[in-house]
């Protein structure tokens, strides 16, 4: 069964979900065969590259060359984006040439700026290989690198002509990297409300590879966060709702250094501003926020050490205005509020609340 999903922006692209699908046919709906460069990193090109690169063929393309990058977020950055362009320019890719970006939300951020500067934009394709490039990272444009500076400060929107996620693929990413998807699903699930928090009851099902419940899961997802950006594609406001439990949770992250991962830390960051909700508006969310979180496999506390510190990266925080502290809370399910401003002391009560 392919699902597509539309997302509604002023150049519309589909998001096309399904499992085994047939990606020869699939492209050939949306794009005229051409010269195309693939872009994976050093463990999704090995598993998936050449099975892209026969389909391509197999619907009339050329594949000029798979330009393969080292896994991880450390080739998110100016240096590894300038070397992925030169190869393309080296292998002669043309203006009207597309580069499919195979792998997770890396390869996805990072293709999706070298296909929208090389020749000042070619066609870009996502083929997000992880969940959370399924479901989060490959909708909705945002694409750029990382600077020694701080994470994600250079880059723009750019939209694909084609998003394309074939749950088969899920099938060889590490249980861990399943987890780190189901944060972002049970986040939107918690913001959505409805038949997709219903459908959250599936959490367990996909963190154990159940594809069906991956399915689910994925297309409510898929059909939220498009919902949401068609609103506010550049987030001057509501997009900034899909930062809940992200302004602790990036606090953690970057106190923690290398040692947590974006997924456990905005899981905390989630719980924290649970409870931050609670006492705002009265309704208690954090049982079932923990319950949700741990069917997903992540921790609902994380250890960072000194609070201090999680305080210090948050004030560095881009997404921070000056001199305040600015959350995205819930009123209840499915009904989240955004830009309160929280002082810090209750900031500092509610990162000690999930820090052992
Ligand atoms: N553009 C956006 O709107 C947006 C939103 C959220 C996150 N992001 C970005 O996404 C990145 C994180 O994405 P991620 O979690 O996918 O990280 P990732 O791309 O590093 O992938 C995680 C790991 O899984 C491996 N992997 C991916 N698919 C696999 C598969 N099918 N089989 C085996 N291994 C596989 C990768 O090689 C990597 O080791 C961050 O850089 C973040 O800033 C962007
Ligand atoms: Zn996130």
């Amino acid at each position: 069964m392919v699902e597509r999903v539309e997302v509604p922006v002023s150049t519309p692209y589909p998001v096309v979900v399904g499992d085994g699908i047939d990606l020869a046919e699939v492209v050939s709906r949306e794009l005229s065969p051409g010269v195309a460069a693939i872009l994976a990193d050093s463990n999704v090109g090995p598993l998936h590259a050449p099975d892209v690169e026969r389909a391509l063929e197999g619907a009339g393309w050329r594949v000029a060359d798979v330009v393969e990058i080292p896994a991880g977020e450390g080739s998110k950055n100016l240096s590894v984006y300038g070397e992925a362009v030169r190869r393309l320019a080296r292998s002669g890719l043309p203006r009207d040439g597309a580069l499919f970006a195979l792998g997770g939300g890396v390869v996805g951020d990072l293709g999706g700026f070298v296909a929208g500067t090389y020749m000042r934009g070619i066609d870009f394709v996502a083929l997000p290989t992880s969940l959370l490039a399924m479901v989060d990272s490959s909708v909705g444009g945002k694409v750029g690198v990382d600077l020694p500076e701080g994470k994600n400060l250079v880059g723009t929107f750019v939209r694909p002509r084609l998003v394309f996620a074939d749950l088969g693929r899920l099938s060889t990413l590490p249980g861990a990297e399943v987890s780190h998807g189901l944060a972002e699903v049970v986040k939107m699930g918690l913001l959505a409300g409805g038949r997709f928090y219903e459908d959250l009851d599936l959490v367990s099902g996909a963190k154990s590879g159940d594809v069906d419940a991956l399915r689910t899961l994925v297309l409510h997802s898929v059909r939220f966060k498009a919902g949401v950006v068609a609103e506010d594609e550049l987030e001057s406001g509501r997009r900034a709702i899909l930062n809940y439990g992200h302004t602790i949770g990036h606090g953690l992250e970057a106190a923690a250094g290398y040692g947590l991962a974006h997924g456990e830390a905005i899981s905390a960051g989630m719980v924290a501003a649970a409870r931050l909700s609670a006492r705002r508006f009265g309704a208690d969310l954090t049982d079932r926020h923990e319950n949700l979180l741990r069917a997903a496999g992540l921790p609902t506390k994380v250890s960072v050490g000194n609070v201090e510190k999680v305080l210090a990266a948050m004030a560095r925080d881009k997404k921070r205005r000056v001199g305040e502290h600015r959350f995205v809370l819930l009123k209840d399910v499915g009904r989240p509020v955004w830009g309160v401003p929280v002082g810090e002391e209750e900031v500092r009560e509610m990162i000690e609340a999930v820090n052992e």
